[in-house]
Protein backbone atom coordinates (compact mmCIF):
# COMPACT_ATOMS: atom_id res chain seq x y z
CA UNK A 1 0.00 0.00 0.00
CA UNK A 2 2.51 2.29 1.26
CA UNK A 3 6.08 2.49 0.05
CA UNK A 4 9.06 4.88 1.49
CA UNK A 5 12.45 4.42 0.03
CA UNK A 6 15.30 6.63 1.63
CA UNK A 7 13.00 9.00 2.55
CA UNK A 8 14.79 12.27 3.42
CA UNK A 9 14.08 15.89 4.57
CA UNK A 10 15.71 18.99 5.41
CA UNK A 11 14.76 22.30 6.67
CA UNK A 12 17.55 24.35 6.00
CA UNK A 13 20.47 22.97 7.13
CA UNK A 14 18.86 20.43 9.43
CA UNK A 15 18.17 17.44 8.27
CA UNK A 16 14.73 16.15 9.92
CA UNK A 17 14.45 12.55 7.72
CA UNK A 18 17.67 10.88 6.91
CA UNK A 19 16.86 8.00 4.79
CA UNK A 20 13.80 6.53 6.31
CA UNK A 21 12.74 3.28 4.43
CA UNK A 22 9.72 1.27 5.09
CA UNK A 23 6.66 -0.06 3.57
CA UNK A 24 3.02 -0.77 4.91
CA UNK A 25 0.86 -3.67 3.62
CA UNK A 26 -3.25 -3.40 2.39
CA UNK A 27 -4.91 -3.62 5.50
CA UNK A 28 -2.02 -3.46 7.95
CA UNK A 29 -1.80 -1.28 11.23
CA UNK A 30 1.64 0.51 11.83
CA UNK A 31 2.50 2.61 14.23
CA UNK A 32 5.27 5.11 14.46
CA UNK A 33 6.82 5.89 17.77
CA UNK A 34 9.93 8.07 18.79
CA UNK A 35 11.86 10.74 20.59
CA UNK A 36 9.99 14.07 20.31
CA UNK A 37 11.44 16.03 16.97
CA UNK A 38 12.70 12.60 15.47
CA UNK A 39 10.38 13.60 12.54
CA UNK A 40 7.19 11.75 12.87
CA UNK A 41 4.96 14.45 12.16
CA UNK A 42 7.47 15.47 8.97
CA UNK A 43 6.84 11.56 7.81
CA UNK A 44 3.00 11.97 7.87
CA UNK A 45 2.36 15.00 6.51
CA UNK A 46 4.66 14.40 3.51
CA UNK A 47 2.82 10.95 2.89
CA UNK A 48 -0.40 12.72 3.27
CA UNK A 49 1.06 15.12 -0.09
CA UNK A 50 1.30 18.17 2.16
CA UNK A 51 4.75 18.93 1.50
CA UNK A 52 6.63 17.74 -1.60
CA UNK A 53 10.12 19.35 -0.59
CA UNK A 54 11.96 15.96 0.16
CA UNK A 55 14.48 13.47 -1.55
CA UNK A 56 13.56 9.60 -1.94
CA UNK A 57 10.58 8.16 -2.83
CA UNK A 58 7.26 7.81 -1.51
CA UNK A 59 4.51 6.12 -3.31
CA UNK A 60 0.89 4.73 -2.63
CA UNK A 61 -0.53 1.61 -4.22
CA UNK A 62 2.09 2.51 -6.55
CA UNK A 63 1.72 6.02 -7.45
CA UNK A 64 3.31 8.51 -6.43
CA UNK A 65 2.79 11.00 -3.68
CA UNK A 66 2.08 14.69 -5.37
CA UNK A 67 -0.58 16.10 -3.83
CA UNK A 68 -3.39 15.84 -1.25
CA UNK A 69 -5.70 13.07 -2.68
CA UNK A 70 -9.22 11.28 -1.09
CA UNK A 71 -7.48 7.93 -1.37
CA UNK A 72 -5.49 9.52 2.04
CA UNK A 73 -7.58 10.16 5.10
CA UNK A 74 -5.62 12.26 7.99
CA UNK A 75 -6.72 13.15 11.19
CA UNK A 76 -4.49 15.18 13.35
CA UNK A 77 -4.34 16.06 16.70
CA UNK A 78 -6.62 19.10 17.35
CA UNK A 79 -9.99 18.63 15.51
CA UNK A 80 -9.29 21.16 13.23
CA UNK A 81 -13.03 21.26 12.32
CA UNK A 82 -14.29 24.25 10.71
CA UNK A 83 -16.00 26.56 13.54
CA UNK A 84 -18.87 27.91 11.09
CA UNK A 85 -20.01 24.39 10.09
CA UNK A 86 -22.30 22.35 11.48
CA UNK A 87 -21.12 19.03 12.37
CA UNK A 88 -22.76 17.48 9.49
CA UNK A 89 -21.21 19.96 7.77
CA UNK A 90 -18.16 18.94 8.82
CA UNK A 91 -18.08 15.57 7.93
CA UNK A 92 -19.33 16.34 4.41
CA UNK A 93 -16.31 18.92 4.33
CA UNK A 94 -13.84 16.18 3.19
CA UNK A 95 -15.03 15.07 -0.21
CA UNK A 96 -14.19 17.07 -2.77
CA UNK A 97 -16.66 17.10 -6.45
CA UNK A 98 -19.46 15.45 -5.68
CA UNK A 99 -21.17 16.43 -2.06
CA UNK A 100 -22.13 13.21 -0.45
CA UNK A 101 -26.10 12.36 0.55
CA UNK A 102 -27.51 13.59 3.51
CA UNK A 103 -28.03 10.13 4.56
CA UNK A 104 -24.72 8.74 3.84
CA UNK A 105 -23.08 12.06 6.60
CA UNK A 106 -26.22 10.85 8.67
CA UNK A 107 -24.64 7.46 8.81
CA UNK A 108 -21.26 8.62 9.23
CA UNK A 109 -22.13 10.83 12.28
CA UNK A 110 -24.15 8.29 13.85
CA UNK A 111 -21.46 5.60 13.04
CA UNK A 112 -19.35 8.17 15.62
CA UNK A 113 -21.81 8.38 17.91
CA UNK A 114 -22.69 11.78 16.51
CA UNK A 115 -26.36 10.87 15.30
CA UNK A 116 -27.58 13.20 17.43
CA UNK A 117 -25.61 16.62 16.79
CA UNK A 118 -25.81 17.03 12.95
CA UNK A 119 -26.92 20.59 13.35
CA UNK A 120 -24.30 21.13 16.85
CA UNK A 121 -21.49 23.31 16.03
CA UNK A 122 -17.89 22.57 17.01
CA UNK A 123 -17.93 25.07 19.92
CA UNK A 124 -20.74 22.71 21.11
CA UNK A 125 -18.92 19.62 21.32
CA UNK A 126 -16.86 17.87 24.07
CA UNK A 127 -12.89 17.44 22.76
CA UNK A 128 -13.83 13.76 22.50
CA UNK A 129 -16.55 14.55 20.09
CA UNK A 130 -15.21 17.02 17.89
CA UNK A 131 -12.44 14.29 17.27
CA UNK A 132 -15.09 11.85 16.84
CA UNK A 133 -16.10 14.73 14.17
CA UNK A 134 -12.69 14.90 12.72
CA UNK A 135 -12.46 10.81 12.30
CA UNK A 136 -15.89 10.67 10.65
CA UNK A 137 -14.94 13.36 8.05
CA UNK A 138 -11.73 11.67 7.41
CA UNK A 139 -13.14 8.58 6.89
CA UNK A 140 -16.03 10.41 4.85
CA UNK A 141 -14.37 9.97 1.09
CA UNK A 142 -13.54 6.26 1.68
CA UNK A 143 -9.82 6.63 1.86
CA UNK A 144 -7.69 3.53 1.39
CA UNK A 145 -5.21 4.46 4.13
CA UNK A 146 -5.90 6.48 7.40
CA UNK A 147 -2.61 8.24 8.82
CA UNK A 148 -3.05 9.49 12.49
CA UNK A 149 -0.88 12.06 14.16
CA UNK A 150 -1.06 11.67 17.98
CA UNK A 151 -4.98 11.75 17.21
CA UNK A 152 -5.70 10.76 21.17
CA UNK A 153 -3.06 12.31 22.86
CA UNK A 154 -5.44 15.54 24.12
CA UNK A 155 -7.81 13.42 25.49
CA UNK A 156 -8.63 11.57 28.79
CA UNK A 157 -7.51 8.14 29.55
CA UNK A 158 -11.28 6.33 29.31
CA UNK A 159 -12.32 8.53 25.80
CA UNK A 160 -8.84 7.72 24.48
CA UNK A 161 -9.79 3.82 25.10
CA UNK A 162 -13.15 4.54 24.04
CA UNK A 163 -11.79 6.05 20.33
CA UNK A 164 -9.10 3.21 19.90
CA UNK A 165 -11.73 0.87 19.29
CA UNK A 166 -14.10 2.94 17.54
CA UNK A 167 -11.07 3.67 14.95
CA UNK A 168 -10.24 0.32 14.82
CA UNK A 169 -14.30 -1.00 14.26
CA UNK A 170 -14.86 1.94 11.75
CA UNK A 171 -11.36 0.83 9.57
CA UNK A 172 -11.23 -2.84 9.85
CA UNK A 173 -14.90 -3.17 8.60
CA UNK A 174 -13.26 -1.81 5.05
CA UNK A 175 -9.94 -3.08 5.16
CA UNK A 176 -8.52 0.10 5.80
CA UNK A 177 -4.31 0.81 5.98
CA UNK A 178 -3.95 2.68 9.11
CA UNK A 179 -0.46 4.56 9.59
CA UNK A 180 -0.58 5.87 13.71
CA UNK A 181 1.96 8.32 15.19
CA UNK A 182 2.00 8.47 18.85
CA UNK A 183 3.64 8.50 22.23
CA UNK A 184 1.47 6.15 23.85
CA UNK A 185 3.31 2.99 24.06
CA UNK A 186 -0.10 1.11 24.98
CA UNK A 187 -1.36 2.56 22.20
CA UNK A 188 0.82 1.39 19.81
CA UNK A 189 0.66 -1.95 20.75
CA UNK A 190 -2.91 -2.23 21.70
CA UNK A 191 -3.81 -1.26 17.60
CA UNK A 192 -1.25 -2.27 15.27
CA UNK A 193 0.45 -5.08 13.86
CA UNK A 194 3.81 -3.71 13.43
CA UNK A 195 5.24 -0.78 15.74
CA UNK A 196 8.25 1.13 14.32
CA UNK A 197 10.43 3.00 16.75
CA UNK A 198 12.25 5.97 14.97
CA UNK A 199 15.22 7.67 16.20
CA UNK A 200 16.63 10.74 15.96
CA UNK A 201 19.84 12.10 14.51
CA UNK A 202 19.60 10.36 12.04
CA UNK A 203 15.77 10.03 11.90
CA UNK A 204 15.93 5.70 11.10
CA UNK A 205 13.67 2.93 11.99
CA UNK A 206 15.42 1.83 15.05
CA UNK A 207 13.35 -1.18 15.78
CA UNK A 208 10.49 -3.41 14.57
CA UNK A 209 8.23 -5.35 16.63
CA UNK A 210 5.39 -7.42 15.51
CA UNK A 211 2.45 -7.73 17.78
CA UNK A 212 0.85 -10.85 17.05
CA UNK A 213 -1.77 -10.59 19.76
CA UNK A 214 -5.49 -11.33 18.52
CA UNK A 215 -8.18 -8.74 18.74
CA UNK A 216 -9.58 -7.30 21.23
CA UNK A 217 -6.17 -6.96 22.78
CA UNK A 218 -5.60 -7.10 27.19
CA UNK A 219 -3.63 -4.38 28.01
CA UNK A 220 -2.80 -6.27 31.13
CA UNK A 221 -2.09 -9.72 29.34
CA UNK A 222 1.59 -10.73 29.59
CA UNK A 223 2.51 -11.13 26.24
CA UNK A 224 1.44 -6.96 26.16
CA UNK A 225 3.55 -6.10 29.26
CA UNK A 226 6.71 -8.09 27.45
CA UNK A 227 6.12 -6.13 24.20
CA UNK A 228 5.57 -3.20 26.05
CA UNK A 229 8.74 -3.53 27.79
CA UNK A 230 10.65 -4.14 24.71
CA UNK A 231 9.43 -0.84 22.91
CA UNK A 232 10.50 1.12 25.42
CA UNK A 233 13.50 0.26 26.16
CA UNK A 234 14.15 0.85 22.62
CA UNK A 235 12.62 4.33 23.22
CA UNK A 236 14.55 4.68 26.90
CA UNK A 237 17.98 3.64 25.12
CA UNK A 238 17.58 6.28 22.45
CA UNK A 239 17.11 9.26 24.87
CA UNK A 240 19.56 8.24 26.92
CA UNK A 241 23.30 9.70 25.86
CA UNK A 242 25.56 7.36 24.98
CA UNK A 243 28.79 7.54 27.31
CA UNK A 244 31.83 8.72 24.76
N1 LIG B 1 8.57 24.06 9.26
C1 LIG B 1 9.69 23.73 9.89
N2 LIG B 1 10.80 24.52 9.81
C2 LIG B 1 11.94 24.17 10.42
N3 LIG B 1 12.11 23.06 11.16
C3 LIG B 1 11.04 22.25 11.29
C4 LIG B 1 9.78 22.54 10.67
N4 LIG B 1 8.92 21.54 10.96
C5 LIG B 1 9.60 20.68 11.75
N5 LIG B 1 10.87 21.10 11.93
C6 LIG B 1 11.90 20.40 12.70
O1 LIG B 1 12.00 19.08 12.20
C7 LIG B 1 12.15 18.17 13.27
C8 LIG B 1 11.08 17.11 13.19
O2 LIG B 1 9.84 17.74 13.48
P1 LIG B 1 8.50 16.87 13.59
O3 LIG B 1 7.40 17.81 13.90
O4 LIG B 1 8.37 16.01 12.40
O5 LIG B 1 8.84 15.97 14.87
P2 LIG B 1 7.94 14.91 15.64
O6 LIG B 1 8.69 13.62 15.66
O7 LIG B 1 6.58 14.89 15.07
O8 LIG B 1 7.92 15.53 17.11
P3 LIG B 1 6.76 15.45 18.22
O9 LIG B 1 6.81 14.03 18.74
O10 LIG B 1 7.19 16.44 19.26
O11 LIG B 1 5.45 15.78 17.58
C9 LIG B 1 12.13 18.98 14.57
O12 LIG B 1 13.46 19.16 14.98
C10 LIG B 1 11.51 20.29 14.16
O13 LIG B 1 12.06 21.36 14.89
MG1 LIG C 1 4.70 15.43 15.79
Amino acid sequence: MLQIKALGKRYGDFAALAGVTLSVAPGEIVSLVGPSGCGKSTLLRIVAGLDRGFTGSVTLAGRPVTSPSPEVGVVFQEPRLMPWLTVAENIAFGVEGLAPSATKVADAARQVGLGDFLTAYPRQLSGGMAQRCAIARALMPKPGILLLDEPFSALDAFTRMNLQDLVLRLTQQDGVTLLLVTHDVDEALYLSDRVLVLGCAPSQVQEEVTVDLPHPRDRRDGRFAALRTRVLTTLIDLQTPTAS
